[in-house]
């Protein structure tokens, strides 16, 4: 079974009910962070697993890794930045390729919670950094690379089965604030749910009703769906060249993209474009 296929069946599973809203849900509150919160509550540990684990196999974890990570030369790189790292299964990957320093980002302080007892012994080593970030921040990624003070000086910026849930205006903040914090040769890794593709497609029809009924709201089950051409178009315009953007060739649903910030000045150009509110 797929990476999705299970995480589909898991939320079905664990998911099915109405969720709670967060205490203080308001229009543009964090309700994506309460949802995967409630994602960790609902998944019960198993020996030697951790909430996430459900989603796919060790077989396609390493397929990714080997695909995206190692032709980016992981083993060399000093820092990296994960956005959205659950409970670490690609984090560790990273960790054990060489000798980087990880700063992982989550907007659910739930899975940053068991991200720190899975990986205790890189906390404790100081070469894993668990922060938080709030969704509704379009420069979470700069902000914390800032303060971390490696602005410019990132190696890699890798997210793995998150960017299928985010909008295509979230994966472009992503996008924008990343070229803040890599250094020119820099890679930005990730997923992304690929409408073109059959599965995608199938995937796509079949959660109609459901997503429709939520109203919207974001979801755990819910994927944002875009197309290599409109990530690549993006890429491209933030100031990244493109080593790979198409649909996974282990898994046959998901996109791909392996990016290396090369135009400072595109960046800025595209930068400009936006308006502060
Ligand atoms: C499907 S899980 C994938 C986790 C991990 N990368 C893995 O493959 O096991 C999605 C993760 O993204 C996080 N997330 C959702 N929206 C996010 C956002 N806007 N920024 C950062 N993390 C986010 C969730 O809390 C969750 O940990």
């Amino acid at each position: 079974m797929s990476a999705t296929d299970l995480a589909t069946a898991a939320l079905a599973g664990k998911m099915g009910h109405a969720m709670t809203p967060p205490s203080d849900a308001a229009p543009g509150g964090a309700k994506f962070a309460s949802a995967w919160d409630q994602y960790v509550a609902h998944t019960p540990g198993a020996a030697g697993r951790w909430p996430g684990d459900e989603w796919g196999d060790a077989s396609l974890w390493q397929a990714w890794f080997a695909r995206l990570f190692v032709p980016a030369g992981v083993e060399r790189w000093t820092r990296a930045i994960e956005v959205g790292q659950g409970s670490g299964k690609y984090t560790e990957l990273v960790l054990r390729a060489g000798t980087a320093t990880v700063l992982a980002l989550d907007v659910s302080a739930a899975f940053q919670a068991v991200c720190k007892k899975r990986l205790a012994d890189a906390v404790a080593a100081g070469r894993l950094l668990l922060r938080p970030i709030d969704e509704r921040d379009p420069d979470a990624l700069a902000r914390a690379a800032g303060e971390a003070g490696w602005t410019g000086q990132v190696d890699a910026v890798f997210s793995i089965d998150t960017l299928v849930h985010l909008t295509t205006t979230q994966i472009a903040a992503l996008l924008l604030s990343a070229t803040r914090v890599l250094r020119v040769g820099g890679w930005f890794l990730g997923t992304f749910a690929d409408a073109t593709s059959r599965s995608g497609q199938e995937k796509l029809i079949g959660d109609v009703d459901r997503v429709m009924r939520a109203g919207g709201d974001p979801t755990t089950g819910c994927f944002h769906w875009t197309s290599p051409q409109v990530i690549r178009a993006l890429a491209e315009r933030c100031g990244y060249a493109v080593e790979i953007c198409d649909l996974d060739p282990a898994h046959h649903r998901d996109g791909h993209f392996a990016l290396r910030f090369a135009d400072a000045a595109a960046a800025a150009a595209a930068m400009a474009l936006r308006r502060p509110c």
